[in-house]
């Protein structure tokens, strides 16, 4: 689906949470979430925000697991996505913090694989994910699955692309500061989730996209294994679709 601009799609992708978190609440039953840092989804973040503050939606029955996490990373540092989620999303609803999941990016190495698997094993004991979102990067990542993932594969350590921690420079202050691993979902994880929805803006976002959608499916670029699913949803501005 291709929106005419970002702030609008991010409207749009919020409602869609909103309605999800709503029905769940009817039925008296928890929303498990799969969700995303990166610039993209920080407009439907704000967006759930104001709608939790003028529209009293409520997240109490929300349940969140974040896609990935740098490794190694404290919580409390700037660059953490538990900072960024806190600051965007989590201190601003009601969500109870025990519903709350990043991966752990202070673990000891030798602990990581246990810990993985304990990950993956909690969103499966909730039911799988109701719905995942993704921001993609410019290798055709999602979460942190860089070119060379697996189809099937699960939460695990991931080491970093070039080009991604290029990208991340920016962040903190230097190709040579950004760590050089992740801990990341699986392309096997998000693919089980229920509904899968992939954001993208801006022409710097076009050529990736136009291989994730149009381009052969192939580990070289993970996201176009997104094509072989039937609940996958592409939402897009037009400069992001631009090469479409
Ligand atoms: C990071 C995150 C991804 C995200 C990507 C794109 O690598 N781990 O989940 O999709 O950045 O970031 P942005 O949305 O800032 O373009």
């Amino acid at each position: 689906t291709v929106y005419p601009d970002q702030h609008t799609a991010a409207k749009k992708v919020a409602a869609r949470i909103a309605a999800l978190i709503k029905n769940k609440q009817e039925r008296n039953e928890n929303a498990v979430l799969g969700l995303a840092t990166g610039a993209t989804p920080v407009g439907v973040y704000a967006e759930l925000v104001r709608l939790h503050r003028e529209e009293g939606l409520s997240f109490q029955n929300v349940i969140t697991f974040n896609l990935d996490e740098y490794y190694p990373m404290q919580p409390t540092a700037a660059q953490s996505y538990v900072t960024f989620m806190n600051e965007n999303l989590f201190n601003h609803i009601d969500i109870k913090k025990s519903n709350v999941h990043i991966p752990d990016g202070t673990l000891d190495q030798d602990y990581l694989q246990a810990y993985c698997f304990e990950y993956e094993q909690k969103i499966n004991a909730l039911g799988g994910l109701d719905l995942q979102i993704l921001g993609i990067g410019r290798t055709g990542h999602i979460g942190f699955n860089e070119p060379g993932s697996a189809p099937n594969s699960g939460t695990r350590l991931v080491t970093l692309d070039d080009l991604t921690r290029a990208d991340a420079a920016r962040d903190f202050g230097g190709k040579e500061n950004v760590p050089t691993k992740a801990i990341t979902m699986g392309i096997g994880t998000i693919f089980k989730a229920r509904e899968i929805i992939l954001m993208a803006w801006s022409q710097k976002k076009a050529p990736i996209i136009k291989k994730a959608v149009e381009g052969e499916i192939s580990g070289d670029v993970p996201a176009t294994y997104l094509q072989l699913s039937d609940h996958v949803e592409f939402i897009l501005d037009q400069d992001a679709a631009s090469l479409l």
